[in-house]
Formats: structure tokens, sequence, C-alpha cells
């Protein structure tokens, strides 16, 4: 259990370095992102109101730090493990394993999803920043490309198809949102629980995976709550970087 609940606890800390109000406070000498253009502290509005390379800066460590997140909930998993056959240094420890090597497996993913869960809601509520962060779409691809690269692709594919043809980002992330809980399924129903060579994995891990990924387009969707608004207005502009 503690394999999963302190990476939990350093995602969200990890999380809650909020990039682009750290960037635009250093480029602008002082500026506060949450009182400029959307008043969102991520990446579009960076890209809107401060420029291109702080906004790239913004894009890069937001999706670098859920990468981070997830790949320390994995590391804290084997050391939990080897610490484990350590302490209880018998064959009973190995045979414990060896036996459970699929809960283990199905643990060590679900603990993985977990830490992504934490890093974005440590994004969009930041400890550091009195709780006022991010929409999380950044630090949610970082974390879907990190988990399950067949979901990374096809949510990057829609995303581009639809900002290419609207020009809107918002619209992309809520409907990239919307669609990744039900694509995680699919995703893990059809690669990996129905895999023959990977059949480890059960229906019941498929299930609390895809739950995971849903809540985490929900929040993603909550925090798009004036987005939700100006798009229904047709109010929501279309995306021109700062030059
Ligand atoms: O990155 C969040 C995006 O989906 C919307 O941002 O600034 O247009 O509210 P913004």
């Amino acid at each position: 259990a503690l394999s999963c609940i302190i990476p939990a606890i350093l995602a969200y800390l990890l999380g809650s370095i909020n990039t682009a109000i750290i960037v635009t406070k250093i480029v602008t000498k002082g500026g506060n992102i949450k009182e400029m253009g959307s008043g969102n502290a991520g990446f579009t509005n960076v890209l809107r109101c401060v420029g291109k390379v702080p906004a790239i800066i913004t894009i890069v460590c937001d999706f670098l730090k859920a990468v981070v997140a997830v790949l320390l909930s994995n590391v804290f998993m084997w050391v939990g493990v080897a610490v484990f056959t350590s302490i209880f240094h018998s064959n009973d420890a190995q045979v414990f394993l060896a036996t459970n090597q699929n809960l283990l497996v199905e643990g060590t993913s679900i603990c993985n999803y977990v830490a992504g869960f934490c890093c974005i809601l440590g994004h969009m509520f930041p400890i550091y920043f009195h709780f006022k962060g991010g929409k999380g779409v950044v630090a949610a691809i970082g974390m879907i490309f990190v988990l399950d690269w067949r979901t990374f692709l096809i949510i990057l594919g829609i995303f581009l198809i639809i900002f290419l043809c609207s020009k809107i980002i918002s619209l992309g992330s809520l409907i990239c949102a919307a669609l990744y809980g039900p694509i995680t399924f699919l995703v893990t129903y059809f690669f990996e629980y129905r895999n023959q060579t990977t059949q480890i994995l059960s229906l019941t891990y498929v299930f609390i995976v895809s739950a995971i990924a849903l809540l985490t387009g929900v929040v993603v969707i909550i925090k798009h709550h004036e987005n939700i608004g100006r798009l229904l207005r047709g109010e929501e502009k279309k995306i021109k970087a700062k030059k």
C-alpha cells in the first residue's frame, strides 16, 4: 500500500509545480498568468498571452512532470517488492510473489494510473500556488503517453483532427477528455485482457483503470466549465499565439 500512497503524494507535489505560473512570472518580470487572457494557468493561455517560447517551455515541463510522476510510481512498486523480499528473506516470499505475479502486475499498473491522476490534481490545485492551477490537459497527455502508447496515439490523432478543423484548443481538450475513459476501456480490453500472450490481466483490472481514466476525463471537463459556456454561446475564440 505504501508503494502506492507515497508515489501518489509525490505525484501531487510534482504536479503542483505549475510551469505556466513560474514561466510567466519570470518572462514578464512578475506578471500573473491568472490575470491574463482566459485566466488559466496552462499552455494555451501562455501561448495566447506570453509568447511561443514560454509556451513551449510550459508544454514540455507539464508533459514531463506527468511522465516522471508515473515512472516514479513504477520504480516505487519495484523497490517495494525488493524491500518485501529482503525483509521476508525466505522461500515463502519468493513463492508468494511468483504465485501472485498477476496481482503485482495489475497493482503496479493501477498505482501508475493513480499517480498520473494525482499529478493532474496537483497541476489543477497546486499546493504552492493557493490551489489555483490549470486545466490539466497537457499533464493528462503526458500521463496517457507513459501509461499506454496506443491510447496516446488515438487521443493525439483525435485532438489534432479537431484542432486543425476548428483551431479551438478547448474543443479538442473537451472531446478527448470525454473519450479518454471509453478509449482506455477498449484498448485495455482488446489489447491486454483479450490478448492471449498477456492474458495475465483480469477484467476487474480493465474496469479499474478505465474508471480512473473516466474520472481523469471528468475532472478535466469540470475544469473547463467556463470554456463549455463560451463554446455553447459561440464565444470561444480560435487560438492566436502572442507575437
Ligand atoms: O489547455 C487548456 C485548454 O483546453 C483551454 O485553455 O486558456 O483557452 O481556457 P484556455
